[in-house]
């Protein structure tokens, strides 16, 4: 018995970071733990906030009778009214708990809506560089993904967008802030995505969901108004979770929400409280629901990623790596100063600094960094930096 060529495939195309994990792990054991500088993760060590500690507290002290039973698939009626309430405050849009289903994570939400919009051999755009498990999950639920290219900005460019879109193109897909970039589309980038799929629905007489991704919404810097996909473009779902808001990415929690102006949201939510249930994710874990309720308003102390940001920008920048400024989340994508990144970031491990290719995110050329660690780990990384760029510095 062995497993499917074609999962075999999907490990080596996405096993990057994996493979820099374990890499990192052996160096570990050989020379120390904390002689190793790993920004290979995207796994948050900032606390939850004392808000959440709380409140679990008080539910393991006041258990509400019930409280570990089924509930409806699309999860507690009263979870579902405390999210839309935010998302009224923040797009000023009619949300109610109808309009939303409670989810594993971002990951099973994006899992949720794929299986319920796409049909064999549908398309989803996605824009380079993306999510690898974007890949992944498409082909969970038969379909596939059409990369689009971004600009030296991070911003997709709109023309190959249009000649990508095609009768078989049922969703495009967008991260922002993005993983792996920390880049927000502004209002003008989204205004102009919606107005090509619109045009492009009349031409080609199809339907185009467009889905947002947004673990990082409110991991955001330089006092940026954040532009909701939902004021922009009507056919939009959000997936998106509390892994990196409230920094508990082991408790799977978070949600999808349908635009309440989608004209046929009623019979996308009841596909998405189906397809939630028969992926056998069945509801999205009870006590997290209950829990987040009071923390909608709640995150952790974003000034402590956009020090790390500054701190780090600043320091590659005078080195001279060429870095586009990430507006939030916690990674940042430097271009490798020589054009294949791979022996790159090999030096950069010689130097004990461990990053992900910007292959593995489908962007040779770059490579990856999650700053979402200790301030020391990150300090320490920087004369690493400093001599693998002066190794391989151009003239
Ligand atoms: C862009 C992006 N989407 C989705 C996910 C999955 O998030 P979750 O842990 O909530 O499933 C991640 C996790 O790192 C991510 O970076």
């Amino acid at each position: 018995m062995t497993i499917s060529k074609k999962i075999k495939h999907f490990m080596e195309q996405g096993s990057w970071i994996r493979k820099m994990f374990e890499e990192g792990e052996a160096l570990k054991q050989k020379v120390g733990r904390e002689n190793i500088y790993d920004l290979s993760l995207g796994n948050p060590v900032i606390s939850p906030p004392k808000e959440f500690y709380a409140k679990l507290r008080e539910l393991a002290s006041a258990p509400i009778d019930g409280m570990h039973r089924y509930m409806p698939n699309s999860g507690y009626p009263e979870t579902r009214a405390a999210v839309a309430n935010q998302l009224k405050v923040e797009t000023g849009l009619n949300f109610n708990s109808s309009h939303l289903v409670m989810t594993i994570g971002a990951g099973g939400a994006l899992n949720v809506v794929m299986k319920t919009i796409l049909d064999t051999e549908d398309e989803i755009i996605i824009f380079a560089p993306y999510f690898v498990e974007y890949i992944f999950y498409a082909d969970n639920h038969n379909a596939k993904c059409k990369v689009v290219n971004s600009d030296s900005k991070f911003i997709p460019k709109l023309d190959e967008l249009k000649n990508a879109i095609t009768a078989k193109t049922k969703m495009v897909l967008i991260c922002s802030p993005g993983n792996p970039t920390g880049v927000i589309y502004t209002p003008e980038t989204l205004s102009a995505i919606s107005k090509i799929l619109s045009e492009k629905e009349k031409e080609l007489g199809t339907e185009i969901t467009l889905v947002s991704d947004e673990p990082y919404r409110k991991i955001i810097f330089d006092n940026i108004k954040y532009p909701h996909i939902f004021d922009y473009h009507h056919k939009s779902i959000v997936a998106t979770s509390h892994s990196k808001d409230l920094s508990i990415p082991g408790e799977r929690i978070g949600y999808i929400a349908v635009n309440p102006n989608y004209e046929n949201n009623k019979e996308i939510i009841d596909g998405l409280t189906f397809c939630n249930r028969t992926l056998g994710f069945v509801n999205a874990p009870a006590l997290m629901q209950r829990i987040i309720i009071s923390l909608q308003n709640i995150a952790i102390d974003v000034s402590d990623y956009e020090r790390k940001r500054n701190f780090l920008y600043e320091e590659l920048t005078n080195i001279g790596y060429s870095v586009v400024k990430p507006d939030g989340a916690f990674y940042m994508f430097p271009k490798s100063p020589i054009s294949d990144e791979i022996p790159f970031v090999e030096e950069l491990k010689d130097q004990r600094v461990l990053v992900v290719p910007g292959t593995g995110f489908g962007t040779p050329g770059h490579f990856r960094i999650a700053y979402c660690v200790e301030d020391s780990v990150l300090q320490n990384s920087i004369d690493g930096f400093k001599k693998a760029f002066e190794k391989y510095k151009p003239f």
